[in-house]
């Protein structure tokens, strides 16, 4: 089905289903935006504690999220800019070069959607929402106590990517922080942590069905 503003090029036949072909050249970035953020789904969100040079503690989530390391684990989050401004997430981590993703389950789904709200850098999210925080142990912003999994990085590299200057932020791990029962044999019991995932619009979703396959032989990582 077209989508209303976008400039659509010929419908494909071939494959017997019609399909719709969009060249990105025409497309504004909130068509690209709306488009993406449907098709690359689920998103997990990496919900990102953060201090201010005057150390208020900042909270926002952010869906463009991976790693992208094992060994040292590295994580990447993409920070879009606010009208050319950078968001205080970036603002923050590029201050003082420390950071914890922590990872909500799907319980805090209301708080994680809350904490998007642009507040000026001075206003604490964690203090709006009346969530409770605990010290990290190797960096000084803290972590959200209600979170099974926080992840105290420190900032490894910053790469701004395109003309609107995205910020790809890159933070090493430097401790997991596990909540008991969560592990077993080194791994992440998945159904247990209940993670929250992000989709296009403000929807969100958790696990469905699970399917386990036969294991792959792979050749042990360098
Ligand atoms: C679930 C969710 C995921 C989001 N993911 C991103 C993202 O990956 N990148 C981004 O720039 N903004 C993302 N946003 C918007 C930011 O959270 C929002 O701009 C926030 O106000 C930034 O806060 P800050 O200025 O305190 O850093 C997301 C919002 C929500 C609700």
């Amino acid at each position: 089905m077209p989508v209303e503003g976008v400039s659509c090029g010929a419908i494909d036949q071939r494959f017997g289903e019609r399909d719709v072909d969009i060249e990105t050249e025409g497309l504004s970035v909130e068509e690209c935006y709306r488009l993406l953020t449907g098709i690359v789904v689920p998103r997990p969100i990496a919900w990102v504690t953060s201090l201010s040079e005057t150390g208020v503690v900042n909270l926002a989530p952010f869906s463009h999220f991976t790693f992208v390391a094992a060994k040292p684990p590295m994580l990447a989050i993409s920070v879009g800019r606010k009208a050319g401004r950078m968001k205080d997430t970036a603002a923050n981590i590029l201050a003082n070069k420390e950071f914890v993703v922590n990872i909500a389950s799907f319980d805090l789904v209301e708080e994680v959607h809350s904490s998007a709200i642009e507040y000026p850098p001075e206003v604490s999210e964690v203090e709006k929402l009346d969530l409770e925080t605990r010290p990290s142990l190797t960096v000084r912003p803290p972590a959200i106590a209600r979170c099974p999994v926080q992840m105290e990085c420190v900032l490894h590299q910053c790469i701004e990517i395109g003309p609107r200057k995205t910020q790809l932020i890159i933070g090493e791990v430097q401790r997991f922080r596990i909540r008991d029962g969560l592990l077993r044999d080194g791994k992440i019991d998945t159904m247990e942590l209940h993670p929250l995932a992000r989709l296009g619009g403000p929807n969100y979703a958790t696990l469905g069905e699970v399917v386990t396959m036969a294991a792959i032989e792979r050749t042990a990582k360098s």
